[in-house]
């Protein structure tokens, strides 16, 4: 049996990462196979695209070259960890996916819907999560929590606040298009209040009997 495939998706801040860990150790919890990744990244040759991508001036790839990279990166990471470990049964815990690439690159930068659907299914296919839970909140607050912890990641947050409210726009219009896919949550709130919203969703939608985690 394969595992599943659930990705965590968001705007800069809004503390997805967090909730994926902790969604990590409720599977750990439960003793169910997991692996716990991101993107861009998750393999050595996509960690090495993802240095090109996050770092540097927020002009430095034209958008075109910048979309290819993040699919390139994709493609590796699938080829070489995911598809191996769903078909081991193992489900697998994203942190970003192909929403991103949606929103960041096609509703932020303007590249075409269709060229980006088209560069996924050339690449793979029909694949997509079997549940996204969305992280959504203010892109102010957001870029102002980002701000406080990361290193020289900063080539997308350095985009202007309205680039953020558009992203903030796409993923929510995705997730309104897309409901048997995807779950809102409403990130400004207590870390395991959410945690346990998290799990709830989880569960409901993929049939588990995950257990909150306390910290
Ligand atoms: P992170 O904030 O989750 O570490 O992601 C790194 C940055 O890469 C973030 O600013 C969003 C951006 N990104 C895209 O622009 N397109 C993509 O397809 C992905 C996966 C990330």
């Amino acid at each position: 049996m394969s595992g599943f495939f659930i990705s965590f998706e968001g705007g800069e801040g809004s503390g997805k990462s967090t909730q994926s860990q902790l969604l990590c150790k409720a599977f750990a919890a439960a003793a169910l196979p997991y692996i716990a990744t991101r993107e861009p990244g998750g393999s050595p040759g996509a960690e090495r695209i993802r240095q090109l991508l996050v770092t540097g001036d927020a002009d430095s790839w034209d958008a075109d070259t910048e979309t290819l990279l993040f699919y390139a990166a994709r493609l590796d990471h699938m080829n070489r960890l995911v598809r191996p470990a769903l078909e081991q049964g193992k489900h697998v815990i994203f942190d970003r996916f192909a929403d991103s690439t949606r929103v960041y690159q096609g509703v932020g930068k303007g590249i075409s819907p269709n060229y980006i659907e088209m560069l996924h299914h050339l690449t793979l296919g029909n694949c997509m999560p079997q549940l996204t839970l969305l992280f959504d909140i203010d892109p102010s607050e957001g870029l102002a929590r980002a701000a406080s912890r990361r290193g020289d990641e900063t080539r997308f947050e350095s985009m202007d606040l309205d680039f953020h409210h558009r992203i903030r726009a796409g993923f929510l219009s995705i997730a309104k298009n897309e409901p048997g896919r995807c779950v809102v949550m409403n990130a400004v709130q207590d870390k395991i209040a959410l945690h346990k919203q998290v799990v709830d969703g989880v569960n409901k939608r993929l049939g588990l009997s995950l257990v909150p985690q306390d910290h």
